[in-house]
């Protein structure tokens, strides 16, 4: 039976949140858009900053799936585990390793808000609201979504990864990236992003994650472009 709690299924309220979540923080300046004498106001050590912010989109989904019944619908879950899985990486990959600058604390307040409610309405809706039809499973979408999430993933990785190896431990400058993607665009890690989540709408083909994936482009499409500039 499903909870009281998971009431809402309506995919346009869903979708609107995040559009809400981009104004809030499409103009937010970090990492190489902060003054160099350092963002105004309370910083938070990048390491951190980006553990903290990035949890909620891993924990939630995953509590939301050990606290209901819709585990027994594997299919779901697997699907949902790819979402985690980008997550997980973030959050206990890719936060530890990071060189980056102190995060403005404001910024990462709004980024694990964000955070916690995509984790949830991503959770909710593919758990509680999607419906897949009985030959979802050979699906073209499906198939087709998975392979660009997980091209999209590796690409991800591996110009964060290149991101990575070109500062010093403490260091915070800026020089020009080479090797894997970068030899073609000069965002490659943005790029990767956008193909998984783009990967992950096709191959669940609901609103939510098509609003996902369009704010992720909204979000990190204008950053590409500046850091191309
Ligand atoms: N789904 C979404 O909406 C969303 C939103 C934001 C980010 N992300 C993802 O989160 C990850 C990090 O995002 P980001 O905006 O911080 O990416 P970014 O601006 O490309 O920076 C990534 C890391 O590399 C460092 N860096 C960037 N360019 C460098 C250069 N030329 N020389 C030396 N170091 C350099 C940055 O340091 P500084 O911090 O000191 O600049 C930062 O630590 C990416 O994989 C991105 O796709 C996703």
């Amino acid at each position: 039976m499903r909870s009281r709690l998971f009431l809402i299924c309506d995919s346009e309220q869903l979708s609107f949140l995040h559009y809400r979540c981009v104004f809030c923080l499409y103009c937010a300046p970090y990492g190489r858009y902060v003054d160099a004498a350092g963002p105004p106001g309370r910083v938070c050590p990048a390491k951190l900053a980006w553990f903290l912010q990035e949890l909620p989109a891993f924990l939630v989904p995953v509590l939301l799936v050990l606290s209901t019944e819709a585990r027994s619908e594997q299919g779901k879950v697997l699907l949902l585990c790819t979402f985690c899985l980008h997550y997980f990486q973030r959050t206990f990959v890719y936060a530890p390793l990071t060189r980056g600058r102190p995060v403005p604390l404001r910024l990462m307040i709004f980024a694990a808000i964000f955070c916690s409610l995509n984790g949830f309405l991503q959770g909710h809706h593919l758990l509680h609201c999607a419906r897949f039809q009985r030959t979802w499973p050979d699906d073209v979408r499906l198939c087709a979504g998975l392979v660009l999430f997980a091209v999209g993933l590796v690409i991800n990785i591996h110009s964060d990864q290149i991101l990575r190896r070109l500062r010093r431990p403490g260091e915070f400058v800026y020089r020009i990236p080479h090797g894997g993607l970068f030899e073609f665009v000069s965002g490659a890690n943005y790029l990767g992003e956008m193909l998984e989540w783009g990967g992950y709408a096709v191959a669940t083909w609901s609103l939510p994650t098509f609003s996902f994936a369009f704010f992720t482009i909204c979000s990190i499409g204008p950053r590409a472009y500046h850091h191309h500039r």
